[in-house]
């Protein structure tokens, strides 16, 4: 009978402790929930102001420098792409090169101040243009087919289309024609009214550069070392001048002997300085992967073609596009698309040429 006090009043003083206790712990834990919410929305808004802060930045940005947009001339000129593709189609019907010399225009005018139609513009009394720069002198060709597709653009959608995006489609176009690719031209471009003949003396790379300056010169553009070995696929198609092979053929020994015996043939010590050769040997009209094979078989036309395998790192992708014509195939558009958006003039930005050769 006695023993339960005695038992009693311990176990009420344990029962009360672990309850005070347990208040405690609940006390103190929902003090501490109370402020783990505190940081948490506090968090939360810092986390709401930084994802728009960055909102507002990317529109900023965007509105300085305008995205180009698939579908651009969708309503204000539905017909432009089927204008670009007929007269591309009609201009390699009549000289299957014509396909690699507009590529090649496309590619001197993105890297020279971004894809905006300068290397189009003539050189006048006042005004002095890229067409005569060093690279360009007597070997860019194709403007007259850009006039032609011009021409027939602004008879269908007058002061619409720039020649820059003319430029774009014309080049995706020559390469799908000759059995290559082909890509979504993003447009929207809109076109110089300057051009710069300094700028494409020093920022087109040169057939006699060595890889690393091809990388930086590629960098300085934005695009990487793989995105030279895929873009210079594009010497799948079309032809050089003796004068930038010469000294490949008879000063270098990687080179295939008997392909520097042929190539020599029509490209003599001295003179013969435009005559002309295949940039690659078996297929210059179409647009393949044999570019690849031909590095791999030192049959490279240019210094700056052979370095991509020359036991560097870009041997292992040769390797691949010389055996999967497929990856080349797409690689290469998705890099064309990535040189396409070089620096282009958007918005209000530029003007959009009545007739490519002049500024408005
Ligand atoms: C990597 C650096 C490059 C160098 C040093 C280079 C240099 C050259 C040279 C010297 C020629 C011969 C021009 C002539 O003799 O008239 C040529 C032709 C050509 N290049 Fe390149 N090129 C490079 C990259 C590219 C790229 C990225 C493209 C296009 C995406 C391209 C497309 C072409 C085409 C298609 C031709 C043949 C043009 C014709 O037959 O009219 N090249 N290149």
């Amino acid at each position: 009978m006695h023993a339960r006090p005695i038992l009693t009043i311990p176990l009420y003083i344990l029962l009360n402790l672990s309850y005070a206790s347990s208040q405690l712990i609940l006390t103190l834990s929902w003090n501490s929930l109370k402020q783990d919410i505190y940081r948490f929305s506090y968090m939360a808004t810092f986390i709401k102001l930084f994802v728009n802060t960055l909102f507002i930045m990317s529109l900023l940005a965007s509105a300085n420098n305008a995205q180009l947009i698939n579908n651009f001339y969708g309503k204000t000129c539905p017909s432009l792409q089927t204008i670009v593709r007929n007269t591309m189609t009609n201009a390699i019907k009549t000289e299957a090169r014509i396909g690699a010399s507009i590529l090649r225009l496309f590619f001197h005018d993105c890297f020279v101040n971004g894809c905006d139609a300068s290397i189009l513009l003539d050189d006048t009394v006042t005004f002095v243009g890229e067409k005569n720069a060093a690279p360009n002198k007597n070997s860019a060709r194709g403007f007259e087919v850009i006039d032609t597709i011009k021409t027939s653009v602004e008879a269908a959608c007058n002061a619409t289309v720039s020649c820059a995006d003319i430029l774009a489609l014309a080049a995706r176009d020559g390469v799908f024609l000759l059995g290559g690719p082909t890509w979504v031209v993003p447009l929207g471009r809109r076109d110089a009214r300057t051009a710069s003949q300094s700028a494409a003396n020093s920022q087109i790379p040169s057939p006699f550069s060595d890889l690393s300056t091809l990388t930086t010169m590629f960098s300085n553009k934005g695009l990487t070392i793989n995105d030279l070995t895929v873009l210079s696929g594009a010497h799948t198609i079309g032809q050089g001048e003796c004068q930038f092979f010469r000294t490949r053929i008879y000063n270098e020994t990687n080179i295939d002997t008997s392909f520097a015996t042929l190539r020599k043939s029509n490209c003599p010590v001295s003179g013969g300085d435009t005559n002309l050769a295949p940039l690659d040997t078996l297929t210059p009209t179409t647009f393949d992967n044999n570019y690849y094979k031909d590095l791999i078989a030192s049959k490279g036309l240019f210094h700056s073609d052979q370095v991509l395998f020359n036991n560097g790192t870009q041997d292992n992708l040769v390797r691949t596009y010389s055996t999967n014509g497929a990856k080349f195939s797409s690689d290469f558009a998705v890099a064309m698309v990535k040189l396409s958006k070089i620096s282009p003039l958007t918005g209000t930005n530029g003007e959009i040429r009545k007739n490519c050769r002049l500024v408005n």
